[in-house]
């Protein structure tokens, strides 16, 4: 079993540097951590950094998460290739890239690139975003699958992730308290569907959505509640047509073992409770 601790970072790929920058600071409200030839790191929290931009293809696209250490690591390795996947070994320049001492990549059945690292920079310094998003850190993600059963087992036998709740065939997965950190919405292909940060409360949700009204910013679902996580949240497009997501208030699952993953419709009333309809085309029948 491999045993995930966080989701660490998303690198997409970019045609245009610039844009993205100009998006990630104003609108999302990211920091420049740090300019690298070709690579734009971004801070969102206490971590180094939690999302990088880099000159290449838009689809190239890879999402991180944490192991506890390099022991476990080189089991997540092993376990991985008896299993059939093609893993590759994290070169020293390519961990220079990742602000990571080890990491791992292979593609996931759909063919979704992660990472599995260990030792992700921290840094001394506090996230201070130039505008006042109010982000408290970077979440989850969404990523799309061609088979969720097939990915769901993936992520539940070989990794350690419970399902908190269904939405349709979707599953929202815990690996700690978090009531998702990863979820998977069935698509035509792999990528990177969603990316959350949390944000302090509903008033960041509000202001950045008059922001985004304002900087005329596709609004692709929201404001509105789920009712698997209870999280308050606003979804918009991004450099590329990446979708992503400011959320609030996500519960905490604290009864495990016993708590039982519940079913929701695979409809507006699934995703939202105060009625909101998505304009995603995962989240779509
Ligand atoms: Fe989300």
């Amino acid at each position: 079993m491999i045993d995930l601790k966080d989701v660490t970072y998303c690198r997409l790929g970019t045609k245009d540097l610039e844009s993205a920058e100009w998006f990630a600071v104003n609108i999302l409200g990211l920091e420049v951590a740090e300019r690298r030839k070709g690579a734009l790191y971004f801070k969102s929290d206490q971590r180094a950094h939690t999302l990088c931009y880099f000159e290449g293809d838009p689809a190239d696209q890879a999402t991180a998460f944490e192991l506890g250490s390099k022991a476990d690591l080189e089991t997540a390795a092993a376990t991985l290739d008896r299993l059939g996947y093609a893993v590759h070994q994290g070169t020293a320049a390519e961990c220079e890239a990742r602000m990571v001492r080890d990491f791992i990549r292979f593609q996931d059945p759909t063919g979704n690139i992660l990472e599995f690292v260990v030792r992700p920079t921290m840094s001394g310094r506090r996230y201070h975003g130039t505008r006042d998003a109010g982000i408290t850190g970077f979440s989850h993600v969404g990523l799309c699958t061609t088979d969720p059963e097939r990915d769901e087992a993936f992520w539940t036998e070989v990794c350690n992730a419970r399902v908190s709740d269904h939405i349709g065939d979707a599953p929202l997965m815990r690996i700690n308290e978090i009531h998702h950190t990863i979820a998977l919405f069935p698509f035509t292909g792999p990528g990177i569907q969603h990316i959350n940060h949390q944000v302090a409360g509903t008033d960041d949700i509000q202001r950045s959505l008059s922001l985004i009204r304002e900087k005329n910013i596709n609004i692709t679902f929201g404001p509105g509640r789920h009712p698997t996580s209870t999280a308050q949240f606003l979804y918009f497009s991004g450099p590329d047509g990446m979708t992503f997501e400011y959320s609030t208030g996500v519960c905490e699952i604290h009864d495990e073992p016993a708590w039982r993953d519940r079913q929701f419709p695979f409809e507006p009333t699934g995703f939202c409770q105060w009625g909101s309809k998505p304009n995603i085309a995962a989240f779509q029948d």
